[in-house]
C-alpha cells in the first residue's frame, strides 16, 4: 500500500424518514462539507461518503403512521434527502443507501467474521413483547420515564432530553409505541458484543490516544464534550450489547448461522458499516481501491456526526472496527451540539423547524440565498455548545458581512477598475508605495498587502485543520476587511485626481484580494465562489487551488494578471428588509400552527377510587431556589396551610425562581417522597404543557391560600 496521507471523511447517514431541517445541517454535514472542500482545494486525497439508513424503528414508525410501506418510506426520502444535499452544495463523492444488496453483502459479511472469530457472545434475555401487536418491540418503539432525569418521553435506547444511553428495561413507565400499551417481557435469544472486554484498550485509546503503545492521536484535539461523553459512558461500566434485533425490516442475520430465522443486525451495527459499503461503491464507480482508505495507516478516517450519536462512533463502532481486525479507528469524531430555533429547541413533532427542501424551493428564483443560509449556519455553527438560529440574526450577517463588507468591497473594485480602465487589470510598477491596510501610519506597498492576505489565509487552514469552522469563516472576512481599509485608507476615486500611477498601484492590489477571496471563499460558499470567477473571467476554482494562492500569494505573484479583461459589475448580495424577516417568522408560526396542537394519548382507564386516592391541595410557594447543576430543577418551600413542604420541581427552564414566589398552585399532596439530585421531594407541583411545548402552572383561583382539597 502506498505511503501517502489520504483522507476518509464521512457524515452521519440520515434516517430517510422524513426531511432534513437546518439542525441536521449544520451539526454533521456543512461542517464536513468545508472540511473537505477544503482538504481538496490543497490538493489531499480525500473521500467523503454518505447516504441514507434505512433501517431501523425509525423507518418502520414513520411507515406505520404513514400507512404505506417501509420501502416506499425509504424510497421517498432517500430521493428527497439526496436532491437536497445536492441543491445547498454538500459535496459528497458518493451518497449510499444502506438498502442496496452491496451494503446488506458487506453488513453480513461483517458480522460473519465477528462470529467466526467468536466475538458476539449468545444470550438468552427477556425483551419487551407487545402483546397485541404480536412483536418484539424495537429499543424505538418503547417510550417511558428516563431513570436519569426522568424525562416522560424518553425512548428504549436513547433519553433525548438528557443525552443518557438507555436499554428499555431501565425506562420507567415503559409504554409500547405500537399499541400504546404496556409491554411484557418474553425470553428471546441475541449476540452480543460484550463492550466490557475491550475496556482495556478502548479507555487508553480515547483518553490517549494511545493504541498497543502507538500514539494515534492527540486527546487535545478531539472536543472536550466528545471526550466527556465518552469518559462518562466508560466511567459508567460498559456492557455487553445485542448486536441483533428481533425485526421484520433490516438486514438479515447471515442464513448459515443457527437460529437467524427472523433475525435482524442492529441497526447501529448496520448504519456505520454503511460507510463503507459507501467507500466501496464509490470505488467500484471510479476504478479506485476502496481498501486504503479503511484500513492503511496512512489514512484519517473522520467522523461529522450531531452530539446524539457520539458513543455510536467513539466506542461502539470502533469497537466493531478493532474487533474485526483489518481497520483504522477514527482520527477525529468533531460532534457538534444542537441548534435552536427563534428560542426553542427543534421539533419534528411539533412542526417547529426550518426544513432544508423548502427553504430552497421558496428561493429557488434567487440562487444567492443558498450562500446565505451556509454562510448564517457557519457563523453560528454549535461547535462546541447549543446556538440559535434566528431570523433577524440571519438578516444581520446578511446586511451587514455578506452585503456591508464582502460583496461592498468586491463591487468597488470591480465597478472603479471598469470605470477607470475599462475592466483591464492595469499595468504596475510595484516599487511605488501605498498606504497598506494592516497600518495606516505606515507606508508599505503591493508586496505587504500580500502578505496580509495571505497570513488570513493560512489561518482559514490551520482552523478548519482545528475543526474550528466559525474562526476560520472570520479569517475570510478579515481579508474583505483588508481589502475595504486598503480602499479607504488610499481613496483611489481622489488619488487619480493626483497620481495616476499610484492609483493603478492601489486598484491592480485591490484586484488581488478579490481574486484571493474567489478561492478562499470556495469551502465556505461555493456558489459564490463561482460567481466571483465568473465576474473577474477567471475558471471555477478546481483542487489544489488554495495550495496554489498559499504559494502564489508567499512569493507575491499576481493572482489576477495584469491586463486581464474582468466583467461587468453585479450584485452578489442584497440587503434583506425588516418586512422579509417579519414573513420569515409568520412562516414558521404558521406552519406550526397547521401541524396542529399534539395531543397526548389519553392513558389507561383510572377508576374513581384510583381518584379518590389522590389528595390534591392548594399552596402557595413560598421559596424558590434553584438545584446546582439540575438544568431543570427547583427545590421549592409551598405551603400547604396546615403545614410546609419542600418539592422539586421540574420547571426551572420556564420560570425563574424569583418570579413564582408568592403563586398559587395544586399540590399532589400524599405522592410518595423521592430523592431527586439528594433532596427529598414531598409532593408535585400540577402543571400542563402549552402549545409552545412550555409548563404552565395549573393555578386555583386567587385568594385561596394553601391547605384547600381540589375537587
Ligand atoms: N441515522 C442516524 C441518525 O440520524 C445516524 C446514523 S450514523 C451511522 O441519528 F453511522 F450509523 F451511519
Ligand atoms: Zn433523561
Amino acid at each position: 500500500m502506498s505511503k501517502a496521507k489520504r483522507y476518509l471523511v464521512t457524515s452521519a447517514l440520515p434516517y430517510a424518514n422524513g426531511p432534513l431541517h437546518i439542525g441536521h445541517l449544520a451539526g454533521a454535514y456543512l461542517p464536513a462539507d468545508i472540511y473537505v472542500r477544503t482538504l481538496r482545494l490543497l490538493g489531499e486525497d480525500v473521500v467523503y461518503v454518505c447516504g441514507s439508513d434505512e433501517h431501523g424503528a425509525a423507518i418502520t414508525i414513520r411507515a406505520k403512521m404513514d400507512g404505506v410501506s417501509p420501502q416506499d418510506v425509504v424510497d421517498k426520502y432517500d430521493k428527497l434527502i439526496k436532491e437536497t444535499f445536492e441543491k445547498v452544495g454538500v459535496s459528497f463523492d458518493i451518497y449510499h443507501r444502506t438498502s442496496s444488496h452491496l451494503h446488506h453483502e458487506t453488513a453480513q459479511e461483517f458480522f460473519r467474521d465477528l462470529y467466526q472469530k467468536g466475538e458476539f457472545i449468545e444470550q438468552r434475555s427477556e425483551q419487551y413483547y407487545d402483546e397485541s401487536a404480536q412483536q418484539f418491540l424495537a429499543d424505538r418503539y418503547i417510550t417511558g420515564t428516563c431513570p436519569k432525569c426522568q424525562h416522560e418521553e424518553a425512548y428504549g435506547d436513547q433519553c433525548e432530553n438528557c443525552g443518557s444511553t438507555l436499554s428499555p428495561t431501565e425506562l420507567i413507565n415503559p409504554k409500547s409505541k405500537m399499541s400504546g400499551e404496556t409491554p411484557v417481557l418474553k425470553e428471546t435469544t441475541h449476540w452480543y458484543l460484550p463492550l466490557d472486554k475491550y475496556e482495556e484498550w478502548l479507555r487508553p485509546w480515547i483518553e490517549e490516544g494511545v493504541l498497543n503503545g502507538e500514539k494515534l492521536h492527540d486527546p487535545y484535539q478531539w472536543k472536550s464534550h466528545v471526550l466527556g461523553q465518552c469518559k462518562s459512558w466508560i466511567d459508567g461500566g460498559l456492557q455487553p450489547r445485542a448486536m441483533t434485533r428481533d425485526l421484520t425490516w433490516g438486514v438479515d442475520v447471515p442464513q448459515e448461522i443457527n437460529g437467524s430465522e427472523g433475525k435482524k443486525l442492529y441497526v447501529w451495527l448496520d448504519a456505520p458499516i454503511g460507510y463503507i459499503s459507501a467507500t466501496k461503491q464509490w470505488a467500484k464507480d471510479n476504478g479506485k481501491d476502496w481498501k486504503p482508505y479503511w484500513q492503511d495507516k496512512n489514512t484519517d478516517l473522520i467522523h461529522f456526526i450531531g452530539k446524539d450519536n457520539i458513543v455510536f462512533h467513539c466506542v461502539i463502532f470502533p469497537v466493531i472496527l478493532k474487533a474485526n481486525g483489518n481497520y483504522i479507528l477514527p482520527k477525529n469524531v468533531p460532534a457538534n451540539q444542537f441548534l435552536n430555533l427563534e428560542g426553542r429547541k427543534i421539533s419534528t413533532s411539533k412542526n417547529w423547524a426550518i426544513w432544508v427542501h423548502e427553504y430552497v424551493e421558496d428561493f429557488k428564483d434567487d440562487p444567492k440565498m443558498i450562500d446565505v443560509l451556509r454562510y448564517y449556519m457557519i457563523k453560528i455553527m454549535p461547535e462546541n455548545k447549543d446556538s440559535e438560529f434566528t431570523w433577524k440574526g440571519f438578516q444581520e450577517a446578511n446586511n451587514s458581512e455578506l452585503v456591508g463588507t464582502f460583496a461592498n468591497y468586491i463591487n468597488r473594485v470591480v465597478v472603479l477598475t471598469n470605470k477607470y480602465y475599462n475592466g483591464i487589470i492595469p499595468t504596475i510598477n510595484q516599487g511605488l508605495e501605498i498606504t497598506c491596510s494592516e497600518d495606516e501610519n505606515e507606508t508599505s506597498s503591493f508586496q505587504a498587502e500580500m502578505n496580509a492576505v495571505a497570513k488570513h489565509a493560512q489561518n482559514i487552514k490551520k482552523f478548519i485543520y482545528q475543526f474550528d469552522f466559525r474562526s476560520a469563516l472570520r479569517e475570510l472576512m478579515s481579508i474583505a476587511d483588508l481589502g475595504n481599509k486598503l480602499l479607504q485608507n488610499n481613496a483611489p476615486w481622489s488619488l487619480i485626481k493626483t497620481d495616476e500611477e499610484k492609483t493603478k498601484v492601489v486598484m491592480n492590489t485591490a484586484a488581488q484580494v478579490v481574486a484571493a477571496l474567489s478561492i478562499a471563499v470556495q469551502p465556505f460558499l461555493p456558489k459564490t465562489s463561482n460567481r466571483l470567477r465568473d465576474l473577474l473571467n477567471l475558471p471555477h476554482v478546481v483542487d489544489g487551488d488554495l495550495e496554489k494562492l498559499l504559494n502564489d500569494l508567499s512569493k507575491h505573484e499576481f493572482l489576477i494578471q495584469e491586463g486581464h479583461q474582468i466583467n461587468k459589475p453585479t450584485h452578489l448580495f442584497s440587503n434583506l428588509s425588516d418586512d422579509w424577516v417579519a414573513e420569515q417568522v409568520q412562516k414558521l408560526e404558521d406552519s406550526q400552527a397547521e401541524a396542529g396542537i399534539q395531543y397526548e394519548a389519553i392513558k389507561e382507564t383510572a377508576t374513581f377510587d384510583d381518584f379518590q386516592k389522590m389528595d390534591f391541595r392548594t399552596g402557595v410557594i413560598l421559596e424558590a431556589e434553584k438545584i446546582k447543576k439540575a438544568k431543570k430543577l427547583l427545590k421549592l418551600t409551598v405551603d400547604l396551610g396546615f403545614e410546609q413542604r419542600t418539592i422539586v420541581s421540574g420547571i426551572a427552564e420556564f420560570y425563574q425562581a424569583e418570579e413564582i414566589i408568592g403563586k398559587e398552585v395544586v399540590v399532589v399532596a400524599n405522592l410518595a417522597p423521592r430523592k431527586l439530585r439528594g433532596v427529598e421531594s414531598q409532593g408535585m407541583i400540577l402543571m400542563a404543557e402549552n402549545d409552545k411545548g412550555e409548563l404552565v402552572f395549573v393555578s386555583p383561583q386567587s385568594g385561596f391560600g394553601g391547605g384547600f382539597v381540589v375537587r
